[in-house]
Order: C-alpha cells, then structure tokens, then sequence
C-alpha cells in the first residue's frame, strides 16, 4: 500500500472525502470511511466563532476513532482570533487542522474569509502563519484556482502557503466566481504541484515518476529507456529541495537499481 505523508500523518493512497459543510457530518464521514476513504476533512468552523466558545462550532470538531486520519476545518480572516480557536480546536485531537482558503459563498467570502482571502496574499500569509504557530499537529491549506478568470493565481497562494508552514495544500479546480459549477481545472492542480516543494507532492511525484520510468523501460528496454528516463527523471525533481544534486545524479542514471537508489535517497533525505 502506497501513502501519502502529510507532516507526520500517513495517509493510505485511495480516497479522501473533501470537506462539504453541511453534508460531511461525522455520519457522513464515518460512511465514508467504512467505503474506503482514506482520510476525512469536517465541516468548516469559524475561527472567530470559536474563539468566543460558539458551542455549536464546536460540535462541529468532534471526531471519533472510526474516523482518524482526520482533519478539522476552520475558516477565518483576524489572525488574533487564531491562538485561542486552535487552542479549542486541538481539544478535539485533530490529526490535522485544514484551513479553509476556498469557501465561495457570500457569508464567508463577503467578510473576507474562504476565498477572499486569495485577493490578499499578505493577509492569507499571516493567517496561515498564526495557525501553524498556535497548532501541534500538521497545517494544511486549501484554496481555490484564483478569484475569477482573470486572476488565476493558485500557484502563487499555494507557495505563500508553503513558505508559512503548511503542511500541504489542496487545491478546488474552479476559481471563486464558478462557485461549484462549470469543470473543475485540473492543469492548475498539475501548476501548483509542480510550484510547491511540500510533502503532499513528493511521495505521490516519486511514485508517477517510478511507474513511468519503469514502462519505459518494458516498451525500450533498459539501456534506451534509462537514457530517455535521465531528463523525465530530473523534470519530476523539479523545484524539490536539493534538485541540482538529484538532478545531476539522474544525468547518470543507467539502469532501474539506480533510480531506486535514488528515490530511496530523496525519500531518506526528504523525512519520508
Ligand atoms: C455541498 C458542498 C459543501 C462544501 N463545503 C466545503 C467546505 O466546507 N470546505 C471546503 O474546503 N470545501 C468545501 N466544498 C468544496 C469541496 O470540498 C471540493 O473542493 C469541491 O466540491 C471540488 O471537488 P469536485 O471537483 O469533485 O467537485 C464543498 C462542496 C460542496 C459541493
């Protein structure tokens, strides 16, 4: 079984529920869970709602052990509100606490929260900042394609994200003015992962990058296929830490034990 890693938390590679307030209850989640999700992410909590002890917010953190690996959602833009929420918050003994870039609707992105905070870099860095600072367990963030059409700049939210600690970032397809219709934009998913350098990327680009080096190889065999392999196998490292010295290792790569190697390498490296 393959995992992906996020901060300390290992997570089976199938499913995961997204978040939908509303509809993701701990039922819901469990249901989930019993058909093969992976991982769960509960409903949105307001930060602020929190912090003034809002009993139903905090209803709304409860997990139970069916459900772990399991993540809590908070949304919110007054980073002062922030240490006394997730002080809250971790009562609940969140695997993860996921932190909510992305809501469309005008009661949470009217007041500058969700994904109105994709408007304001600065603002969304010092949020993120504060939760990661106040919390004990891993910080994940989720943000939207952009605002609208016109301004598509989830790569470079994802990579304020990264450099304020997030652990990993997920990313909605759609931009705040499509709300939840039209297709989702998977090219920007690929554009982020390709930005960022945090966990949720290697495991998964070191297991694509494998699978595909491996084919090669079965269709060319190994001498022509781990010489084509030498510049795919740099443009997965792309961006990661230490990607000049991998890269120069997969000029030399010549047969699959050596890419083994230097996955194994990354891996060790890397805190996988
Ligand atoms: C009813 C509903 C509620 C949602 N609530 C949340 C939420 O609270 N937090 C969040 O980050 N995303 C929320 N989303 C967005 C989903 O998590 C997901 O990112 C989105 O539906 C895109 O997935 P899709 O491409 O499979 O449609 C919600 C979506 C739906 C449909």
């Amino acid at each position: 079984m393959e995992y992906l890693t996020i901060g300390n938390i290992k997570i089976k590679k199938t499913a995961a529920l997204a978040p939908m307030a509303g509809v993701a209850d701990t039922a819901y989640r469990t249901a989930a869970k019993r058909f093969g999700a992976a991982y769960v992410v509960g409903e949105m909590v307001s930060i602020k709602g929190l912090a003034y002890s809002d009993r139903k917010s905090a209803e709304l953190l409860t997990i139970t052990d069916a459900e772990r690996p399991a993540a809590v959602q908070l949304f919110g833009c007054e980073p002062e509100f922030v240490p006394a929420a997730v002080e809250i918050a971790e009562r609940y003994k969140p695997d993860i606490i996921d932190f909510n870039a992305g809501c469309p609707v005008p009661k949470v992105a009217g007041n500058g929260s969700g994904s109105a905070l994709m408007k304001e870099p600065k603002l969304f860095g010092e949020m993120v900042a504060a939760i990661v600072k106040a919390a004990h367990v891993p910080v994940t963030v989720k943000i939207r394609a952009g605002w609208d059409a016109e301004h598509i700049n989830a790569c470079e939210t994802a990579h304020i994200a990264e450099e304020c600690g997030a652990a990993a970032v997920a990313v909605h397809g759609r931009t705040r003015t499509q709300m939840y219709t039209g297709k989702a934009d998977r090219e920007i998913i690929a554009r982020v992962k390709q930005t960022v350098r945090i966990p949720v990327t290697l495991d998964e680009r070191l297991g694509v990058m494998r699978e595909q080096i491996e084919l090669l190889v079965r269709c060319k065999g190994e001498f022509t296929g781990m010489k084509e392999a030498r510049a795919q196998a740099a443009f997965y490292l792309k961006g990661m830490t230490g990607a000049a010295r991998y890269r120069g290792m997969c000029g030399r790569l010549s047969d699959l034990k050596g890419l083994y190697d230097l996955i194994d390498l990354i891996k060790a490296e890397n805190g996988e």
